[in-house]
């Protein structure tokens, strides 16, 4: 038996809005991510996706569950430990999350100069190998504001690999981009965990991206699992005519994977179920 990487165990969490109402995001959420794997969260607008990858990466604390990551609970350590456990982290935010006042090249030096011992004249080495190891050597001297899209979720992810990390999150790292472009960061993430052997865990609800980088898939809904399996248990359900699936919860599953106006996630007068989500929020 593996053992897994990140074992997230009857993980729950709630909200207080401005009028002290509280509401439930994440409903005793439970699966693990092994070593080496792809694991995709996917889920419509609002239903817990970030909120969840917060929870991982320890800078959100759920209200119950725990979340063992390389056996230790992150629930309950204190900071100078968790500290530690980050510093095997890489993390690529939906923004990329560049100091808009530093070049490309010190963005990437900031982490191994802060968090290793690397010494100074072996940083410009790393960073020119992190660099190209996401293609953008060319734009080492430029600042944020004159990359595109694309380029700056390249370099968000030089920046996020620096410190050689064990486990990869990304949050949404095909927002705001095109198609083709989506595809060119998929074919990175993906040879950046063959090549780094890195356990990666990606927030998305771009399905043909999901359906190209994941090894296994969650769906989350209305902050529940509904289903956590093989990415081609998924495409079954993808796959399978919506008259032939008889649990609703693969109804629903189809209906978001193949992102259609109608089924159950969708009400009598066109409404979408994230729409309401959005204005009512949930209990
Ligand atoms: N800090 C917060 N305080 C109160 N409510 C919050 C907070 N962060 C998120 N929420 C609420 O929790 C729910 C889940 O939000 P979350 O950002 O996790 O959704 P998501 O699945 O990432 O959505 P999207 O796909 O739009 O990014 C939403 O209803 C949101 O309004
Ligand atoms: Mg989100």
């Amino acid at each position: 038996m593996v053992t897994p990487v990140i074992e997230v165990n009857n993980l729950a969490k709630w909200f207080t809005d401005e009028n002290h109402r509280r509401s439930r995001v994440l409903h005793d959420v439970n699966f693990n991510v092994f070593p080496g794997e792809t694991l995709v969260i996917m889920g419509g607008s609002g239903c817990g996706k970030s909120t969840l990858l917060n929870c991982m990466i320890g800078e959100l604390h759920p209200d119950r569950g725990s979340i063992k990551i390389f056996e230790k609970d992150i629930t309950t350590m204190d900071e100078f430990s968790l500290n530690d456990i980050r510093k095997k982290f890489g993390i690529l935010f939906q923004s990329g999350a560049l100091f808009n006042s530093m070049t490309v090249g010190e963005n990437i030096a900031l982490p191994l100069q802060e968090h290793s011992e690397i010494d100074p004249s072996i940083i410009n080495i790393v960073v020119t190998i992190k660099l190209e190891q996401v293609r953008m050597l060319a734009h080492r001297n430029k600042i944020p504001s004159q990359l595109s899209g694309g380029q700056k979720k390249r370099a968000g992810l030089a920046r996020a690999i620096a410190l050689d990390p064990k486990i990869l999150f990304y949050d949404e790292p095909s927002a705001g981009l095109d198609p083709v472009t989506v595809a060119a960061i998929d074919e990175l993430i993906i040879s950046l965990s063959k090549k780094l052997g890195v356990t990666s865990i990606v927030v998305t609800h771009d399905m043909p991206s999901a359906f190209r980088i994941a090894d296994r898939m969650v769906m989350l809904h209305k902050g529940k699992v509904l289903k956590v399996g093989e990415k081609r248990e998924f495409e079954v359900l993808r796959d399978t005519p919506a008259e032939e699936l008889t649990d609703p919860n693969d109804q629903l599953i189809h209906q978001f994977l193949l992102g259609l106006g109608h089924g159950p996630l969708t009400d009598s007068e066109g409404i979408s179920e994230y729409e309401k989500i959005m204005t009512d929020g949930f209990i």
